[in-house]
């Protein structure tokens, strides 16, 4: 078990290129995994993508059930929104920004395709919560934070308490 720490806003990694997985018989997988979804559980969050933990490569896990549920984890590589459809506005938080939430809109409905931690490609289907932890980590592997799909007023709102913090010394 190993517990990483958390990229925050305004690390260069956030926002780098992610390199797509081209061998899934990579020794450096199976860590990766157990990194995220222990990092991802301690938080606790509901889904954590790889550059958040300072490596960059489209790799992601989302757990609804915040270690609870073991079936209830799905692993993303190299996942693309195939399909998406409806917009539902809801709070919506990122372990990146630690104690900020704000209203972001995201498809009600969503298609990726990804491949799972055995190389096996997946079409997954998911609607309210799930699609909206797939849109949100799938965005961190394009380089794009949930304060680009906020309002301007809100994002400016965030960006401000950010400051703040980052001048305390609290960020
Ligand atoms: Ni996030």
């Amino acid at each position: 078990m190993a517990i990483r720490d958390i990229v925050k806003y305004g690390d260069p990694r956030l926002v780098a290129r992610n390199e797509p997985l081209v061998a899934f018989d990579d020794p450096e997988l199976p860590g990766l995994l157990r990194d995220l979804l222990d990092t991802c559980r301690a938080a606790p969050g509901l889904g954590l993508a790889a550059p958040q933990i300072g490596v960059n490569k489209r790799v992601a896990v989302v757990d609804l059930s915040v270690g609870t549920d073991p079936s209830q984890v799905i692993v993303l590589i190299n996942p693309v929104v195939v399909d998406a459809a409806g917009l539902i506005r809801d709070e919506e938080g990122c372990l990146s920004f630690p104690d900020i939430t704000e209203l972001v809109e995201r498809p009600e409905r969503v298609t990726l395709e990804a491949f799972d931690e055995k190389g096996l490609r997946r079409t997954l289907d998911a609607t309210d919560l799930l699609a909206r932890a797939f849109c949100h980590e799938v965005d961190h592997l394009d380089g794009r934070l949930f304060i680009e799909r906020m309002s301007s007023l809100k994002r400016g709102f965030v960006l401000r308490r950010v400051l703040k913090r980052q001048r305390q010394g609290a960020w």
